[in-house]
């Protein structure tokens, strides 16, 4: 096998072998991944979410406590006292499930309740919640958008919306780049029906913040909708954590709002914002809405709370972004290419998957738990580790990620 020149787009299809046989394979790859020491997937947390936790080592099989910089708990609400409160009284009140679809008897109270205060929230005049942030964007895009439609989606949009706009004609613009996106709606003004404009607020791997300003004056002239996909902006960015919108005080421009749940609020599910008369569509229209069991109580109950908190706490906020700022400048200061990060999201951008494997092997032996990237999840050139900060880290975790990062760096001519 020659193992350096394999990524998982070798195993996708094998020409001539059925999908068993095909997963044989990709299994004799992964063994041999795990061989050399570079499989860091599903390490397993006995802790939960947190600024540290505690993991099974998988090659020592030791549980250890691990510096945690792999998660989106931008906030740490998953830990927080009063959303794990709202959740136990909602449980304790409702039972463990809602018990049927939510257009058939499984709409609970506490989630129009959260429907609503994520409306406000994103400033629009109404949500709809799903049970996963990949399931809302999946199940709204599909729902909304036909053969006779297009998506512009930016190059780097989230898997959940390149999978959503399927039975749909799609074109990518590239990453930001407005003079791209405006060839593409040129071409494709007076040809479709609907014309909707996909970016992500804050980008999942690269952690930079979409030109929202520009973006939505080019939708404007073209007479396009815009999708933005708020899942790493929720909780985190604008001055009280509303996101991208907030951010560029452009509350009330956004046409659909996408976010999730699961990151800086600490929970799970997934909504989206919007008008309310384009909310009843989805109700109806959005199979993966209609077919599929609400959120569970406790869900909506810790999430009504967290939302709370979002809005009047902003020193955790201002506290993640102290720990950004100081991460971003000695990261850079050390000569690390962090793209056009700007938010807790720092890719370490390495283009080359080895070296990538090597470095977090190091940091993996000294407990410092990060993610790596690799083709083809990004180009080859652009293969990464993923570092996410919360604001619970102290300044001594940060430098201590540092100086192993500087270590290895270094040894691996990184930097
Ligand atoms: C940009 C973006 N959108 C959507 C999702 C899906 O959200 P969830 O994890 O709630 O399914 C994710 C996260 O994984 C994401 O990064």
């Amino acid at each position: 096998m020659e193992y350096e020149k394999l990524s998982m787009l070798n195993f996708l299809r094998i020409k001539g072998k059925n999908i068993f046989e095909t997963a044989k394979e990709f299994y004799k790859f992964t063994e041999e991944t795990r061989k050399r020491e570079h499989y860091y997937y599903r390490r397993v947390s006995y802790s939960g979410s947190g600024p540290k936790m505690m993991v099974k080592d998988i090659y020592t099989n030791e549980m250890k406590e691990m510096l945690n910089f792999a998660g989106n708990d931008y906030l740490n609400l998953t830990r927080h006292p009063e959303t794990i409160k709202a959740g136990k009284e909602a449980l304790e009140k409702y039972g463990t499930g809602a018990g049927s679809v939510p257009l058939l008897g499984g709409t609970l109270d506490i989630h129009v309740e959260l429907e609503k205060k994520i409306a406000q929230f994103k400033a629009c005049e109404d949500s709809i919640i799903y049970t996963s942030g990949f399931g809302s964007n999946l199940g709204t895009l599909l729902a909304i958008l036909k053969k006779d439609d297009i998506a512009i989606l930016d190059q780097f949009v989230h898997a959940s919306i390149a999978d959503g706009c399927k039975s749909t004609n799609v074109r990518y613009f590239l990453h930001s780049d407005m003079d791209s996106l405006e060839h593409i709606l040129k071409e494709s003004k007076g040809k479709y029906n609907t014309i909707m404009v996909g970016v992500d607020g804050v980008y999942s791997m690269d952690g930079d913040i979409a030109p929202l300003p520009e973006i939505y004056e080019l939708t404007k002239k073209y007479g396009a909708f815009l999708f933005v996909d708020d899942a790493h902006a929720t909780g985190v960015i604008g001055k009280t954590g509303r996101g991208t919108a907030e951010y560029h005080n452009m509350d009330g421009k956004v046409d659909m709002i996408a976010g999730t749940f699961s990151k800086g609020l600490g929970v799970v599910g997934g909504f989206i914002a919007s008008t309310k008369e384009m909310i009843e569509y989805l109700h109806f229209y959005s199979r993966a809405y209609m077919f599929s069991t609400a959120m569970t109580p406790q869900a909506a109950g810790s999430l009504i709370k967290a939302l709370e908190l979002v809005v009047s706490d902003s020193n955790t906020r201002n506290k993640l972004w102290d720990n950004i700022h100081y991460l971003r400048k000695k990261l850079l200061d050390l000569g690390f290419n962090l793209g056009n990060s700007e938010t807790a999201i720092f890719p370490i951008i390495i283009g080359d998957d080895i070296k990538v494997k090597e470095m977090v092997r190091y940091l993996h032996k000294n407990d410092l738990y990060v993610n790596l990237v690799l083709f083809p999840a990004v180009p080859k050139s652009l293969s990464r580790i993923r570092i996410s900060i919360m604001a619970q880290h102290a300044f001594e975790d940060l430098d201590t990620l540092v100086f192993h990062l500087e270590k290895i760096g270094k040894e691996t001519g990184v930097i």
